[in-house]
């Protein structure tokens, strides 16, 4: 007699509610502005609730307001740790946690203070890993972190190699953490340039001289919006068989 072949379980359809995001908590630090703000509006028009921080309270409230009811926002900052506590302590649960806040310097190992050097560590890196470890117990069981990186991490555009590392960091943190934390999922983005609201408080001489670069430099010959970086998220938010991954929004740049 033979033993009949297993017979596979069925597969979730993608889309089906239970990868949807109505009624679900997104937590957006860095969510009042950019790609986060993005991001925000996005979950909203899905159906989620979304609790902002940041460091101002104004640009908080005005972005919150923008949201209407799904919104709530706290003000944190992601390099104090206590802060970052009291902004988890009163959440009940996170479904999808994005870090979006990082202030740092940019540039050359041999032109840099050792801090400006250290400062992508401790604001982008250091910031989003205890963000993490702050929202862990309360991470719903199919909930996902998704952690920034950026392309400069796999094609740096000029010397900046702390920041490169940093980004470089943050894919491998992605997937040292989709490990710890199965079956929560944990997946990175890597966006080439946006022209956004980062880059538009940036002075107009050297944003002008990096969009010309990145535009000549990626196959799509364009930058990126920030809408379209927050779909890729929204991507990893969703998808409930992608973890561990880096998706690199980029237009082709890392190619190239
Ligand atoms: N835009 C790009 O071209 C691009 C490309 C690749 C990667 N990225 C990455 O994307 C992230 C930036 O997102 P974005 O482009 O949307 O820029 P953004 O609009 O400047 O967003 C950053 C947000 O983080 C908040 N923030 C900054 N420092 C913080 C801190 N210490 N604690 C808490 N909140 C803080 C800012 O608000 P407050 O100042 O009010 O706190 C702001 O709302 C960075 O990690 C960057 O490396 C961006």
């Amino acid at each position: 007699m033979t033993t009949p072949p297993p017979v596979p379980g069925p597969t979730p359809s993608v889309g089906t509610a239970a990868h949807g995001l109505r009624d679900r908590t997104v937590v957006l630090i860095g969510g009042a502005s950019g790609i986060g703000l993005r991001v925000a509006h996005q979950a909203v028009a899905g159906g989620a609730r979304v609790v902002l921080g940041g460091r101002s309270a104004e640009r908080l409230a005005t972005a919150a307001r923008s949201l209407g009811d799904a919104a709530t926002w706290r003000t944190v900052d992601v390099t104090d740790r206590p802060s970052l506590a009291a902004f988890f302590e009163p959440l009940e649960r996170v479904d999808h946690l994005l870090t979006t806040a990082g202030t740092y310097q940019v540039g050359p190992m041999l032109e840099l203070s050792d801090e400006d050097a250290e400062s992508p560590f401790v604001s982008k890196f250091w910031g989003q890993y205890h963000a993490v470890r702050l929202a862990a117990p309360k991470l719903a069981a199919d909930g996902s972190v998704v952690l920034m990186s950026g392309a400069a991490g796999a094609r740096p555009p000029g010397p900046a190699p702390a920041y490169a590392a940093c980004n470089a960091a943050l894919e491998g943190l992605g997937r040292g953490l989709a490990v710890e934390l199965a079956p929560v999922r944990v997946n990175v983005v890597s966006p080439g340039t946006v022209d956004g609201n980062l880059w538009q408080g940036r002075p107009a001489e050297a944003r002008e001289q990096a969009f010309a670069q990145y535009r000549r430099d990626t196959l799509l010959h364009r930058l990126a919006t920030e809408d379209e970086i927050a779909h890729a998220i929204l991507y990893l938010f969703g998808n409930g068989y992608t973890t561990g991954s880096t998706v690199y929004p980029d237009g082709g740049y890392t190619l190239r």
